[in-house]
């Protein structure tokens, strides 16, 4: 994308990073600036803030994900959802033994079933991107971290998932009631997975 550039303050906040970062960083602002066009709304710097989560215009969701060979924004208004998180990882099995550090003992059962029902899908790998779909969309609200274990996902073979957030919330934030609604894709090599909390601002 040679189109693809970047603020001043954008570079700034890079530093002195390495060519593989550079491009990443910069390639998936310019997939967020222009869904940030779609919103009808003008480019601006997307500044790394507080544990590396974005800073977008106020008034916006958003969220960004890169792995190899794939970069993606997405956007909303706060006035149609509150919180939303994407991730893309590489249609791939986790390595050995992260299942066992990324899992609560609730989602293993489901997990080892899909496995059986739909070997298609890398049911683990998947259970690892929903649950970094959630974080993304988890921090921004909250500023706070939530580990593996604070949040247990059901995942579904119609492409929907749902996230429960197992850790206190906290005071004056509460956390969607009926927990993250979340969507998946498993499509041309790449899993992805975006969550929301789609209760308005
Ligand atoms: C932050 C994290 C989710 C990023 O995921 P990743 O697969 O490594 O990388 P991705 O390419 O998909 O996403 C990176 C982008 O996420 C965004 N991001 C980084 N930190 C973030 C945060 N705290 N909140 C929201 N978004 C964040 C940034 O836009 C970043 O890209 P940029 O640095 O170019 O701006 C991951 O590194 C992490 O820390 N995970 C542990 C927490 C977690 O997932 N808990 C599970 C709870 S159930």
């Amino acid at each position: 994308m040679p189109e693809a550039t970047l603020y001043p303050e954008e570079r700034a906040a890079l530093g002195k990073a390495g060519e593989a970062r550079r491009l990443e960083f910069t390639t998936v602002r310019h997939c967020a600036r222009r869904a940030l066009g779609r919103l009808g709304l003008p480019p601006t710097p997307l500044l790394p803030g507080m544990r590396g989560a974005p800073r977008w215009p106020d008034g916006v969701a958003g969220s960004m994900t890169h792995c190899a060979g794939y970069r993606a924004a997405a956007v909303a208004h706060c006035s149609d959802v509150r919180a939303l998180g994407i991730d893309a990882e590489p249609h791939e099995p986790l390595a050995e033994g992260l299942l066992d550090y990324i899992a609560v003992p609730d989602e293993r059962g489901p997990v080892s079933r899909l496995v059986t029902q739909h070997p298609e899908v890398h049911w683990d790998r998947l259970l690892f991107c929903a649950k970094e779909a959630v974080y993304k969309a988890w921090f921004p609200v909250t500023q706070r971290w939530l580990s593996f274990h604070d949040a247990e996902v059901s995942l579904s073979p119609d492409g929907s998932f749902r996230a429960r957030i197992l850790a206190a919330p906290p005071p004056g934030q509460p956390v969607p009631p009926g927990g993250f609604e979340g969507r998946w894709l498993a499509r041309n090599g790449f899993l992805l997975a975006c969550a929301t909390d789609p209760r308005p601002v």
